[in-house]
């Protein structure tokens, strides 16, 4: 009989890391620096209007809500086809964006693009690290205290109940957090100093929903009752002490969220009025298996 490590194939309990919510002042702005310069497709089904925008990236998405800005305390990766296509995309709005805190940098493996208001997205062309996401966000990775990562690990293993490592990347220690298919959220110590949590947050989909739940309600941790299908946290606590590690506001849903899975539309962004094909309009793939 053929032979498969079967446990390549588990996921944690996080079984999808679906959006990042920050806050922008200017939708016009935020529209320049996600749908002309990073190629994104805004979902065209809901908040729809001039208040708030939900920016679709494969199979996650940006959730930007209009008002005071908010910025993530590290970045998140972007995995996308088309490294040339995105830093000419990039190049082309760089005179719209003047004056903001706009940047764009080149590395090896990755384009470092900044929003605006100091977001810092790095896009990677798809590969062998992330796994079938060919356009979609595999991970956010957050700036944490020296020494917190241990904390950190331990209480995403025992109270969140999904799968966290640490190491060493690089110069830093870190915590990996398995976020589903393919996503992780990754803390990662530095010494330098962070600004206050401002109330951005990430929303991860549960399997076992009431179990998390019942450990955090036991530490009186839940921060927002918000429905059925969904509840929040803000602080990553030590176990032992209970003094707390890094905030974070973690928006839970159920697998059984209205939501959940929900199919987005990612558009081809190299695709003009000019190159337009009758018959198709060339959407993106998201994922190797489609
Ligand atoms: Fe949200």
């Amino acid at each position: 009989m053929a032979q498969f490590d079967r446990s390549v194939e588990d996921l944690g309990n996080i079984v999808c890391l679906e959006h990042i919510n920050i806050r922008v002042p200017d939708q016009q702005l935020a529209t320049t620096f996600y749908v002309m310069g990073l190629g994104l497709t805004r979902d065209p089904y809901i908040m729809t209007g001039t208040t708030n925008m939900w920016m679709n990236a494969g199979r996650a998405q940006f959730h930007m809500p209009t008002g005071e800005p908010q910025v993530v305390r590290g970045h998140s990766g972007l995995v996308m086809e088309g490294r040339d296509a995105l830093l000419a995309r990039l190049s082309d709005i760089r005179p719209a964006l003047e004056g903001t805190n706009f940047s764009v940098r080149e590395h090896n493996d990755y384009v470092e693009a900044t929003c605006p208001w100091g977001n810092k997205i790095r896009c990677y062309e798809p590969g062998e690290r992330f796994g079938q996401i060919r356009l979609g966000i595999p991970y956010v990775s957050l700036n944490v205290p020296i020494g917190t990562t241990p904390a950190i690990a331990r209480f995403y293993n025992e109270i969140v109940g999904t799968k966290a490592t640490t190491g060493i990347d690089g110069d830093a220690p870190i915590a990996s957090v398995s976020a589903g298919n393919g996503q992780h959220m990754i803390f990662r110590e530095t010494s330098e100093p962070q600004p206050e949590f401002d109330g951005h947050h990430v929303a991860v989909y549960l399997a076992d929903f009431s179990g998390p739940y019942n450990k955090l309600l036991e530490r009186d941790l839940i921060s927002r009752e918000s429905d059925q299908h969904e509840y929040r946290f803000i602080d990553i606590i030590d176990l032992d002490s209970g003094e707390v590690q890094f905030q974070l506001e973690h928006e839970v849903r159920s697998m059984r969220h209205p939501m959940y899975a929900r199919p987005l539309i990612n558009r081809n962004p190299t695709m003009t009025n000019r190159n337009y094909v009758p018959g198709g309009y060339q959407e993106a793939t998201w994922s190797t298996n489609t």
